[in-house]
């Protein structure tokens, strides 16, 4: 069984019981906690501040992966260093100086990512490549949990894999949204090994062990 590394998104978590989720999808096994930051412009949902990276900050000592869906992200990457962020993963989209904003990412202490929604090309990464530890392809629109995996971009995927060897760069390829047992697979074999799962951790029938078991499981060969 390949090795893989799961992002767990508390988007869906049960926030009454934030702490006994977090310490649940720990035991599991997961490998990081994934913070989803949206506020109301770059995507219509408004979820989590840096208070809330703080709380979580406090109650796991997982890598906290917190992906920025803002409109202004230079003026918040401080706030969530401080507040204990391992990981910003920001929009190219959501910025004009995607370049300078993951340099300032690096110099805060952080490991930068860079994200591509659905609809923006492999290739805009190719310049920023040599600055991230990461690459998240988003598979759904971002903005919400338990939206369908969009399978048009798993070329995607396997391009910006292709680009990453061409430019002999040692980022990961994340993907993040509608990740389950069925899809994980499709998304592995064409070069992703960082997996983001809300719904199918916190919201599975089963549990949240089960949820992370049956990804864990579904990884190929
Ligand atoms: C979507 C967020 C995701 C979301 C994934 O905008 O970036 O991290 O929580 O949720 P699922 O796994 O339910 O698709
Ligand atoms: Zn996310």
């Amino acid at each position: 069984m390949g090795k893989i590394t799961i992002s767990s998104s508390i988007l869906s978590a049960d926030f009454a019981r934030l702490g006994e989720q977090i310490q649940a999808a720990e035991a599991a096994g997961v490998d990081w906690i994934h913070i989803d930051v949206m506020d109301g412009h770059f995507v219509p949902n408004l979820t989590m501040g840096p208070f809330i990276v703080e709380t979580v900050r406090r109650i796991t000592r997982l890598p906290l992966d917190v992906h920025l869906m803002v409109a202004n992200p230079a003026s918040l990457i401080e706030a969530f260093a401080k507040a204990g962020a391992d990981r910003l993963s920001v929009q190219i989209e959501s910025t004009p100086h995607i370049y300078r904003l993951l340099q300032q990412i690096r110099e805060l202490g952080c490991r930068p990512a860079v994200v591509l929604n659905p609809g923006t090309p492999a290739a805009s990464v190719a310049p920023v490549l040599h600055l991230v530890d990461m690459v998240l392809v988003m598979t759904v629109n971002p903005g919400y949990s338990g939206q369908d995996f969009i399978p048009a971009v798993v070329d995607k995927i396997a391009e910006v894999h292709g680009l990453l060897r061409a430019h002999n760069a040692s980022a990961v390829i994340q993907v993040d949204g509608g990740i389950t047992p069925e899809t994980l697979p499709i998304t592995y074999r064409a070069g992703a090994r960082v997996f983001v799962a809300a719904t199918t951790i916190f919201k599975n029938p089963l549990g949240i062990e089960a949820g992370v078991r049956g990804l864990r499981a579904a990884v190929p060969d």
